[in-house]
């Protein structure tokens, strides 16, 4: 317990997480009420009618390493993931959900964050930018006034729509250009690699963006994929890598991510949904002996069993034997790797 009270006090920052990832079923419960939406879970299922019956199904779609490589499973969690965007309807709504983020952020001592947002889901919903953005905005003002939790954004385009899509809403987006350090690309992966999107990570690169991209732990062509995200697209590769654990398998990506010292994000409790827990411990700790900069986040802590930065640096202690000093050592990791502006990451931990 004196141990996790050191991973607890230690100032963090964190670079993976999902906005509408935190979207617990009592937080998604309160604005379905609030705006009279529908609250659905599986597209062709029945109405959900109580909060006891959302945090029911939610509860299936938790990670568990017994069920590992489903791909229904998988499957089931986007499609839950995305229906919770419909409840978020007014920039009170998106208000709440970054206040929600960032309140248990500075609790854990979260003192700079990275936070993905989905643009592509929320028009989809027929959400105007301005009703998402001056949500997120005032959350992002009050939290580094009151709560001393500095935030920015990085705008992720679903990988399983067009790129043409991730275009339109690239530059729909511009006007809101100062709240957003970075580019992102998540969704199901399932053929859809990196190089797809490369003209609009090109034009970001160009506009003054840094750049990342998802190279899910159980994706299918993962190798491929991860070497695409560290040496091909826009030029000569992104500035990040988010998960990407399995380079930990290849000799030629590990040295090519050191070569670029390309910093990755790391999310434990995410794998589960995949690996086993004697699979994970390895591969986490052998990018990290390799010496990447490695950094452990959260990703989508409401489908998660509620498992937040903290949780996923004592799972990552549990499984690679990590001590106090490796516990420092990547909080630093993600201070080095974040992409605040110089003076501010100075100040950060
Ligand atoms: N993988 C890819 N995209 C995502 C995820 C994930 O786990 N969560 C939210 N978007
Ligand atoms: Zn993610």
């Amino acid at each position: 317990a004196a141990n996790d009270k050191y991973v607890l006090e230690i100032p963090k920052v964190e670079l993976h997480v999902h906005l509408e990832g935190i979207l617990t079923a009592k937080l998604r419960w309160k604005l379905t009420q609030r705006n009279g939406t529908k609250l659905r879970i599986a597209k062709n299922g029945r109405e959900l009618k109580s909060l006891e019956e959302l945090e029911a199904a939610m509860d299936l779609l938790r990670p568990d390493s017994s069920r590992v490589n489903n791909d229904e499973e998988r499957f089931q969690f986007f499609e839950a993931y995305y229906e919770g965007f419909e409840c978020l309807k007014t920039k009170e709504d998106f208000f709440d959900l970054a206040m929600y983020y960032l309140e248990r952020a500075a609790k854990m001592n979260v003192r700079y964050c990275e936070l993905f947002f989905d643009p592509q889901g929320h028009t989809n919903c027929g959400t105007p930018w301005t009703v998402m953005m001056d949500g997120f905005r005032e959350a992002q003002q009050k939290a580094e006034k009151e709560l001393n939790v500095k935030s920015a954004w990085i705008m992720c385009f679903l990988r399983d729509l067009s790129p043409e899509s991730a275009m339109e809403h690239y530059k729909a987006a511009l006007p809101y250009r100062d709240m957003i350090v970075g580019i992102g690309l998540d969704s199901n992966e399932e053929d859809r690699p990196p190089a797809l999107f490369d003209e609009v990570f090109s034009l970001a690169r160009r506009d003054g963006f840094k750049l990342t991209m998802h190279c899910d732990a159980d994706s299918k062509n993962t190798h491929e994929h991860i070497r695409q995200a560290a040496s091909v697209v826009a030029g000569h590769g992104l500035d990040r890598i988010d998960h990407g654990i399995n380079a930990a398998e290849n000799r030629d990506l590990i040295n090519l991510i050191l070569k670029r010292d390309l910093g990755m994000t790391i999310c434990p409790w995410s794998y589960l949904r995949h690996t086993t827990y004697s699979e994970l411990g390895p591969k986490i700790r052998a990018l990290y002996d390799a010496g990447i900069k490695i950094s452990i986040n959260s990703d989508d802590p409401a489908y998660m069993e509620d498992c937040w930065i903290l949780e996923n640096l004592l799972l990552s202690k549990h499984l690679c034997g990590f001590d106090n000093k490796d516990i420092a050592v990547l909080a630093r990791n993600a201070a080095n790797i974040c992409w605040a502006d110089p003076a501010v990451k100075e100040n950060i931990l």
